[in-house]
């Protein structure tokens, strides 16, 4: 289908439009077949109906609609990686022709755009909050890359990193209103409500921890925190069933103190009724699992530890969606500002990215798979050569070595470049 389409609703023109822009607009009912499109071969109005690739927009739009996905990636731990793994999963699945929308949520430290080689991004967050550009759909951003766009997080604004309540509904209706295949959601590290409640409202959340032990214990915090949270929501008004499941019910987190089996069990001897709804909450949390900067053979099974343990004590089947290789490549893209799955799509961590995305994120067959990830990488290669090169500008983020942190810079320690940027609006 074309991609630059020309509408007319009320006497109004909008576009040039995406398909899938089209499709946001039907799937709000803001177009109808009774609406027109602008036909290129007889330079004329056509009445929507009229086209059979616009009628079938609205065929699809239910199956579509249940394919949507907005996905989040969280960890406990900071540095693990959750950035650079939101930018390559965008990347690929845009190059796998879907349209994606990468979200830089990390309202505390918001660096996604410059993990994309983007030094100065026009709209952010702030914009959205402080209602210079009223929608999100107002700050979403082109990137070089076909089919995908991005939306930055607010640079130099500490304050943002706490949205009031009303701030992050809106922000999560608009979210799952925006025109895309993929909405990928980029949290902060921690576990605080605004990333616990950004990761439950999602279709998919994905965990990213490595295989130290320090941040497999904080990945397993993470999702117990998140299943603790979505238990005290759903039984927030029902003070027997937050004290049988040993949960507070004003807003504090506390721990379980038994593995969740032994409260269902509990439970059951309670209600039978109320252990089915718990049960029901445990089949409907099954986040997702990337095992990053993986060093040897030998971690990969954290992965499936971590796994065993949110089966055994939590009651959730927690997917294992793949690993990652540790590849020094990820640190050298990031100081050479290219996204790194453009700058190495050969390199072994490239690989790993792009089986998660087709195996699992795609749900293809192995042996489709095989031939996507051929495909995959054969279009990141077209996109690296078109892609903006930022080399020799560092000079624009390495402020200089009279800078108070430069001893403990770090990004010469090979790391994002300047976060310590964002700290100016205090100063
Ligand atoms: N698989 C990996 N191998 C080597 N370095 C990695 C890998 N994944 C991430 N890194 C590096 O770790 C640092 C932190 O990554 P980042 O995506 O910013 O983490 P987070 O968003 O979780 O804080 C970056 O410099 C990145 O290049
Ligand atoms: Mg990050």
């Amino acid at each position: 289908m074309k991609s630059n389409l020309m509408v007319r609703v009320n006497e109004r023109q909008y576009g040039p439009l995406s398909p899938t822009e089209l499709k946001t607009l039907v799937r709000k009912g803001k177009f109808t077949l009774n609406d027109y499109v602008w036909n290129d071969e007889n330079e004329d109005w056509v009445k929507a109906e009229k086209l059979e690739q616009i009628r079938e927009l609205f065929q699809t739009d239910a199956r579509e609609d249940k394919d949507r996905k907005i996905i989040a990636i969280g960890s406990g731990k900071g540095g693990v990686g959750k950035t650079i793994i939101s930018a390559s999963l965008g990347i690929g699945l845009a190059a796998m022709g879907r349209e994606v929308i990468l979200v830089d949520a990390d309202f505390g430290g918001a660096n996604l755009h410059t993990c994309m080689g983007l030094l100065e991004p026009k709209y952010t967050f702030l914009d959205y909050y402080t209602t210079n550009r009223e929608t999100l759909e107002d700050i979403i951003l082109d990137s070089p890359i076909d089919n995908l766009k991005l939306i930055s997080g607010a640079c130099g604004t500490l304050g943002m990193a706490n949205p009031k309540y009303w701030q992050k509904q809106r922000l999560i209706k608009e979210l799952s209103e925006l025109p895309a295949d993929y909405v990928i959601m980029d949290l902060a590290a921690g576990t605080s409500y605004n990333v616990i409640d950004f990761f439950l409202s999602v279709d998919e959340g994905i965990v990213v921890t490595t295989p130290e032990p320090m941040a497999i214990q904080e990945g397993f915090d993470f999702i117990k925190l998140c299943l603790m949270r979505k238990l005290q929501q759903t039984f927030r008004n029902e003070p027997n069933a937050l004290s049988l499941l040993e949960l507070d019910g004003d807003s504090n987190l506390v721990q379980f103190n038994a593995p969740l089996a032994e409260l269902m069990e509990k439970a059951q001897n309670s209600s039978t009724e109320l252990a089915d709804r718990i049960e029901d909450v445990l089949l409907d949390f099954h986040p997702r699992l990337i095992l990053n900067m993986v060093m040897e053979p030998d971690e990969i099974k954290e992965g499936m530890a971590l796994k065993t343990a949110a089966a055994e004590l939590l009651s959730i089947d927690l997917e294992y969606s793949g690993y990652i290789d540790y590849d020094e490549n990820m640190r050298k893209s990031v100081k050479e500002l290219r996204p790194f799955i453009l700058q190495y799509p050969n390199s072994p961590a490239a690989r790993n990215i792009a089986k998660i995305i087709t195996l699992k994120l795609m749900q293809k067959r192995k042996v489709d798979s095989f031939l996507n990830n051929i495909k995959l990488r054969r279009t990141i290669q077209s996109q690296a050569r078109n892609y903006p090169n930022r080399q020799g500008k560092e000079s624009e983020i390495i402020c200089s070595v009279k800078c108070f942190y430069w001893d403990e810079c770090e990004f010469q320690n090979g790391g994002m470049p300047c976060r310590i940027r964002q700290l100016e609006s205090i100063f």
